[in-house]
């Protein structure tokens, strides 16, 4: 079964339906979701909220300057000056739209603080913003007459033709189906599910990074991966994320003698950027032998509970009051910069596919994203890559990558492994810090799964073979990359080293067969 369009749009999150809002005028717009309800995304789950430049103590430079800072070093210059300037505008829209972020009693916004910004600038609603900015755009897109909206649908592979992405093959509730448009954008999210411990929900299984690496297209720094500090670890419950915006309105964490740490490791304390605190975290635990807790105890109890609401209940559920207990916290995998190269443009390097939102790269958070820079990453490049699919098809020159060096292989196909062996063998061997005997080991491994699966005829982009293709992507990017720099620390090689580093790396399947 064939069905056209002129815009096909893989994913439902904040790019994939920012960037349908835009195409509406333009044309048909098909837009696929593998979740069963089109609204699940990892934007749904976002909690702090959105960053931009709209107080009056700040500026679109101010903005770059906190970005490219959290990015250590490895920040697109024009694509973070896209992101700041453009912001503003987008999210005034949104408000437009019908987004409740929360405000002052004078009617401007109220503005959280959250790490390594300089400057109050997250807009919020409550402790809930992603539900919020996707319930807008779902009334808004859901509506117009040009977009269609398929849900339960998988996309397994991208129809290449001559070179050009000419659309996607389907499953939709068992039903085989064929998307064709000359316009395809990737806009499917996350891979934190690559991972044992994750902030991100079912769905993050990084299918558009497998599905462009199988078309051809280039990948980009992979190794970089930001685990959140403060994923709530109460034993034998699910992880749950605990938004920066509670240390950014004074959460504090202690150790187990109840001691705030933080500053025996980072001058910035608790307001740090998120791999700094991360790894102080973990180095403290090492250090005491027992997790650490977050605590609110000295706020005022009844601000905490209204200003954090989700929060409140979600620490109930499991025995605890947000306000007043301590609660254990300790990181998970929560983003991955890396992606599907692209300019600020969205185009990719294959003529036709565009990619925007957390599953490409154009560089903007470099080595590591700024908190709550990741909505606003969705709505800008959503909307830029909507522009540039007008004039599909289109590739990028992604020139600036410095290719992988040599790696090792599997001597020969092993066994198709359970998705739960993938993500055990990321958290062990691929995790927070790590070091070349464990890359090398992990490398070998998913290489042999790899190999597998292309012997059992499984080459569709199913969820274990998502999974094996991006963990392998990042373990080989991670062994690559001879220094420590934002979200990828290397334990023999814990310095960052500007002289060999201070560049994009990346791939494609095309490389590997020349
Ligand atoms: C958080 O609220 O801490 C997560 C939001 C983000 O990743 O920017």
């Amino acid at each position: 079964m064939r069905e056209s369009a002129d815009f096909l749009v893989l994913g439902s999150g904040v790019a994939g339906l920012r960037a349908a809002a835009a195409l509406a005028a333009h044309g048909s717009v098909l837009v696929l979701t593998k979740a069963p309800e089109a609204s699940e995304s990892n934007t749904g789950y976002a909690q702090g909220g959105i960053a931009a430049a709209v107080g009056n103590d700040d500026s679109p430079a101010l903005h770059a300057h906190d970005t490219e800072a959290a990015g250590d070093g490895l920040c697109d210059h024009d694509a973070v000056a896209a992101l700041v300037t453009d912001g503003p505008a987008y999210v005034r829209e949104l408000a437009e739209w019908g987004a409740a972020f929360d405000r002052e009693a004078d009617g401007r916004f109220s503005l959280g603080r959250e790490g390594a910004h300089s400057v109050r600038r997250v807009l919020h609603s409550r402790d809930a913003t992603g539900r919020e900015i996707a319930r807008v755009l779902w009334t808004r897109v859901s509506s117009l007459p040009s977009v269609r909206i398929l849900s339960g649908a998988r996309a397994m592979s991208l129809v290449i033709e001559r070179g050009v992405c000419t659309g996607a093959r389907v499953v939709h509730h068992e039903r085989r189906l064929e998307a064709r448009a000359p316009a395809t954008l990737l806009a499917t999210g996350g891979a934190g599910r690559v991972f044992r411990e994750t902030t991100n929900p079912p769905v993050a299984t990084g299918d558009g990074v497998a599905l462009a690496w199988h078309a051809g297209a280039a990948v980009a720094d992979m190794e970089f991966v930001q685990f959140h500090p403060t994923v709530m670890a109460v034993p034998h419950t699910p992880r749950f994320l605990l938004s920066e915006a509670l240390r950014g309105d004074g959460a504090w964490l202690l150790n187990v003698d109840g001691e705030r740490f933080m500053a025996r490791y980072e001058p910035a304390g608790e307001l740090a950027s998120r791999d700094l605190v991360a790894r102080a975290i973990v180095r403290e635990e090492a250090r005491t032998g027992a997790p650490v807790t977050l605590s609110m105890a000295h706020l005022d109890a009844a601000w905490v509970r209204q200003r954090f609401p989700t929060l409140a209940d979600a620490c109930r559920e499991r025995g605890l009051d947000l306000a007043t207990d301590r609660v254990p916290v300790s990181p998970a995998a929560h983003y991955v910069m890396g992606g599907v190269a692209t300019d600020i443009d969205g185009c990719t390097t294959v003529p036709g596919l565009y990619a925007a939102g957390e599953v490409a790269c154009t560089g903007v958070h470099g080595a590591n994203r700024l908190a709550s820079n990741s909505l606003l990453e969705g709505l800008v490049f959503g909307a830029r890559a909507a522009a540039s699919m007008q004039h599909a098809p289109r590739a990028a020159a992604v020139t600036a990558l410095r290719p992988r060096g040599r790696m090792p292989e599997a001597r020969e196909a092993t066994v198709v492994p359970d998705p739960d062996a993938v993500r055990e063998l990321m958290w062990r061997d691929v995790g927070l810090v790590r070091d070349a005997a464990s890359l090398g080991r992990a490398v070998v491994t998913l290489d042999g799964w790899r190999r597998a699966l292309l012997a059992a005829g499984r080459e569709d982009v199913d969820t274990t073979g998502a999974l094996v293709t991006v963990a392998w992507l990042m373990a080989r990017g991670a062994l690559d990359r001879a220094e420590s720099r934002g979200g990828h620390a290397r334990a023999d090689f814990p310095e960052r080293d500007d002289l060999h580093w201070m560049v994009h790396a990346g791939e494609s399947a095309h490389d590997q067969d020349s």
